[in-house]
Formats: C-alpha cells, sequence, structure tokens
C-alpha cells in the first residue's frame, strides 16, 4: 500500500499527513513556532524553527513513504550565504514593509510590462520588493546573498541540500515569468540579482531531490516532489484542478480558486493568477480578513462563539446594517493595504443578532466579489458547484448563506486536512501512484454534504445589493479622502 507524506509549513504551525492511495488518513503530527513582529507591519519567521519543526513532524510520521510533497506559506524570502547559512530571519507573505520598493520596482519595469510577465502587480508580501529592500536597507546583507529561496524549499535545503522550487510557488515572487513558467532574467536584472541566485524550478508533481541519510536515516533516498504553494496544494485536496471546480476556502482569509487552461488574468490586477501544481494555471481572488473578521467580532462583540453568531445572524431583523469586512486591507478586489473595516448604516433598532448577520454577511459577499471577477476572466463561465474548505466549512448556517449568495451548490470536503493532503497527493503522481494530479483527484478526494441554493436568495442578493453601495462610497471616501 503506497504511503504518501505531505508537509504544510504554514504561518502559526507546521503540520506533516500520511495518507494512502484512497486518500485515507493514516498518520498526522503539527508544531507550532513563534511570529516575530519586530516592527508595526513587519513579520518575520526564523527559517531554523521551521526546520526543526518539520523535521520533528516528519519524524513523528514514522514508516518510510513513497514519496514526500511539501507546500507552505507563499511569497515570504529566505535569504542564504554562499555556505547555505541563513543571512537574517524570513520576511513573510504579510509583511508590508515593502510598500515603496513594490512601487519602485513596478516603475522600473512598467506596470504593463509586468502584468504581461508575472500575471500580477508586485505586492508588498511578494519577492522582488523584499529582495529590494534588503538592498536598500541592509547592503552587506544583499552582498552575501547567494540564493534566495521560498519558505517551503528551505525545508527541502534542508531535507535534500537542493535548492529548487516548483512553478506555483515561484509564481508569487514578481520575478517568474508565469506564461513560459520560467525565472525571468530582466526581472531578476530589475532588482540587481542574476538567476544564478534563484532556485531551480520544477512543476509541483516532478521529482525535485531525494531526502538525505543524514536527516532522515530511515527515509533515506525517499524523492522530494516539488509541491506547491499553500493555495495550489490546498485546491489540488479539494480537486479543483480543472475548470469546472472552484473551490473556496474560508480561512483566517478567504481565497476562491478557479483552474484554468490558460493563463488568462485580469489587466487591472484585482486577482492573482499564477502557474497551477497540476502544470496548467489558476487564478484566485483572495480577501484578508474572512474567518479572521469573524474571529475579531466573536471576540469584540463577546459571542459565545460562531454558533452563537451564526443562531443568532439567523434570527436577525430586517435591518440597513453592513459590516464591510477590510479589517487588514484588502486584496480583491480592492489591492488596497490601507483599507480599513466598517459597519455602516448602524441604528438604534440594531442588536446582537443584526450585528452577527452583518459581519457573516459581510465577509460573504467579499467572496462574491472575488468569485465575479473569476467569472469574468473563465469568459462569463459562472461554476455550478463551489468546494468549500477551512475552518468555516464546518459551519452549515455559513455554507447555506455562501450557496444563496452566489447562486453555486455549495460542497463540504471529507478528509479536510488542507494543503498538506494536496502535496501528498503531488507526491504519489511524483512516485507514480497516479498518471496526473487530476487522477490523483479523482481517487483520492471524497465529497460531502451539499448546500443548495434556497428560498432565502433574493433576500440575500438585495442586501448585497445595498452592501455594495456601501463598499462604493466607503472606498471612495476612503481613497480621495473626501
Ligand atoms: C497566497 C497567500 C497566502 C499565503 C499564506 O497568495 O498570500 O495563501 O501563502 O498562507
Amino acid at each position: 500500500m503506497p504511503r504518501l507524506v505531505g508537509l504544510d509549513l504554514g504561518t502559526t504551525s507546521c503540520k506533516a499527513v500520511a495518507i494512502d492511495e484512497a486518500g485515507r488518513l493514516l498518520a498526522s503530527a503539527s508544531r507550532e513556532y513563534e511570529l516575530l513582529t519586530p516592527r508595526p507591519g513587519w513579520t518575520e519567521q526564523d527559517p531554523a524553527d521551521w526546520w526543526s519543526a518539520a523535521l520533528d513532524c516528519l519524524s513523528h510520521l514514522g514508516e518510510r513513504p513513497d514519496a514526500v510533497g511539501l507546500t507552505g506559506q507563499m511569497h515570504g524570502s529566505v535569504f542564504l550565504d554562499d555556505t547555505g547559512s541563513v543571512i537574517r530571519p524570513a520576511l513573510l507573505w504579510n509583511d508590508q514593509r515593502t510598500a515603496a520598493e513594490a512601487a519602485d520596482f513596478e516603475q522600473r519595469v512598467g506596470r504593463e510590462r509586468l502584468m504581461r510577465i508575472t500575471r500580477n502587480p508586485a505586492l508588498t508580501g511578494f519577492q522582488a520588493p523584499k529582495a529590494l529592500w534588503l538592498k536598500q536597507h541592509e547592503p552587506n546583507n544583499f552582498s552575501r546573498l547567494a540564493t534566495l529561496l521560498l519558505p517551503k524549499d528551505y525545508i527541502r535545503f534542508r531535507l535534500c541540500g537542493e535548492r529548487i522550487t516548483d512553478t506555483s510557488d515561484a509564481s508569487g515572487t514578481s520575478l517568474f515569468d508565469v506564461v513560459q513558467r520560467r525565472f525571468c532574467p530582466e526581472l531578476a536584472e530589475a532588482v540587481g540579482l542574476g538567476l544564478g541566485q534563484l532556485p531551480g524550478c520544477v512543476e509541483g508533481f516532478e521529482p525535485a531531490g531525494r531526502v538525505s541519510s543524514e536527516v532522515l536515516p530511515g527515509w533515506a533516498g525517499v524523492p522530494i516532489a516539488g509541491g506547491g504553494g499553500d493555495q495550489a496544494a490546498g485546491a489540488v485536496g479539494t480537486g479543483a484542478v480543472t475548470p469546472d471546480v472552484v473551490s473556496v476556502s474560508l480561512g483566517t482569509s478567504g481565497v476562491v480558486f478557479s483552474a484554468q487552461n490558460d493563463s488568462a488574468y485580469d489587466p487591472e490586477g484585482r486577482v492573482h493568477t499564477f502557474c497551477h501544481a497540476n502544470g496548467s494555471w489558476h487564478s484566485m481572488s483572495v480577501m484578508l480578513s474572512c474567518g479572521g473578521a469573524l474571529r475579531w467580532a466573536r471576540d469584540t462583540f463577546g459571542f459565545a462563539g460562531y454558533d452563537e453568531m451564526a443562531a443568532l445572524a439567523a434570527e436577525r431583523d430586517q435591518t440597513e446594517s453592513v459590516f464591510l469586512p477590510y479589517l487588514a486591507g484588502e486584496r480583491a478586489p480592492h489591492n488596497d493595504p490601507n483599507l480599513r473595516g466598517a459597519f455602516r448604516g448602524l441604528s438604534l433598532t440594531d442588536g446582537r443578532a443584526e450585528i452577527a448577520g452583518a459581519v457573516f454577511d459581510g465577509v460573504t459577499f467579499g467572496l462574491c466579489d472575488g468569485l465575479d471577477i473569476l467569472t469574468e476572466i473563465r469568459g462569463g463561465h459562472r461554476p455550478d458547484a463551489l468546494r468549500v474548505t477551512g475552518g468555516g466549512a464546518a459551519s452549515d448556517y455559513w455554507m447555506q448563506l455562501l450557496a444563496d449568495a452566489t447562486g453555486c451548490v455549495t460542497v463540504r470536503i471529507e478528509a479536510d486536512e488542507g494543503p498538506a493532503f494536496g502535496a501528498a497527493l503531488l507526491a504519489g503522481v511524483c512516485a507514480g501512484v497516479w498518471p496526473s494530479v487530476g487522477q490523483a483527484a479523482a481517487e483520492a478526494v471524497r465529497v460531502g454534504r451539499e448546500f443548495r441554493p434556497g428560498p432565502e436568495q433574493d433576500a440575500v442578493r438585495e442586501r448585497r445589493i445595498r452592501w455594495l453601495t456601501q463598499v462604493r462610497e466607503h472606498v471612495r471616501r476612503g481613497t480621495t479622502g473626501a
């Protein structure tokens, strides 16, 4: 029986799973590590902490597997010198210190040209602005830079000594030609780097190293698949590997993810278009505060839990109040790190139920905005169903609200193990268990309960129209200062 391991290097913790060819969970382990915030807006982690957590998780899984797949937080920068030592703590995907460098990089390359090559604008979290920041603010460290790695690829480096990434994770660097699926010398040069300082690149299901006997003697020689960024690997684990299957992740952030057969993108840069881990492409909308906004409301207003919020929301009275979920700025569709959240239209008759309802609506309508843009990129083709993962998928209320708001059937995934599961499927393709990522998903991903759009649809649609009016007004005021 094949034994396939997936390792997900998340932002707060690392998780490893072992599964069989039917997608059944055989073992799992997780370890947390510290997030460093040396200044407001800065987020860093020590790659040594990642490595000890990852090694601990893998050791805990026991038995030698047939292959290992790696996934993890995207966009972060690990700076290595020519001895392979880490030069300084890694800068993470949500680090906001590089606004000036992102603008500078876009100006050097030209926004339109950058969009044509990378399919995305240069966001603060991406690697190119981070490399420019290092050059500008820590020139001694920049001069020692021999290799710039992504977070999960540092784990590969420690497992086998190879400096390799995969096309989906490389897509989030701003240094990668997403159409040609290779690093772009012109973009590297624009930040003062040579291609030799960037890793080699493979597809997510291709081999990229073998476990060294020095780190895990019992696993020596086990092949390591290219793997994928956490969103691409997570989508593999939901079966979102063909344009027919669109997935939604209801975590701290909220992501709508759509696989595509070409690299079509939004010229306004409201959503990301990246290489997918199955050899094709995908677009995704990322909203920064989704489950995170619910958590904030739960803690701030003293709700007992999400179940209480959902029960209250279901019983709310009709109200004008709306919640705009931009508590930490927003990516899709506004792309504005300075945007902020708001309640609007509150009145004396509004109580806890109306507040809870407004928050559920706000985050759900934010996801609808993302789905609308993806539908444009898909030539107007709206999916029939959405496969929903993440903590929020456990809520019947939220699953039904999402179905009513989007007009799509919402479907749960059984064995919702997140990106680590998708990474294990990529490992399976690498080991020859399945001939393709599509086949792996077809055989190992099982769907659970579905929720059909119901009688509330019209009422929900009306609430969204009211919400959109308030969003427009809020964004206009926010950006003009009027
Ligand atoms: C994707 C993104 C997040 C991070 C952290 O663009 O920023 O998914 O990878 O999880």
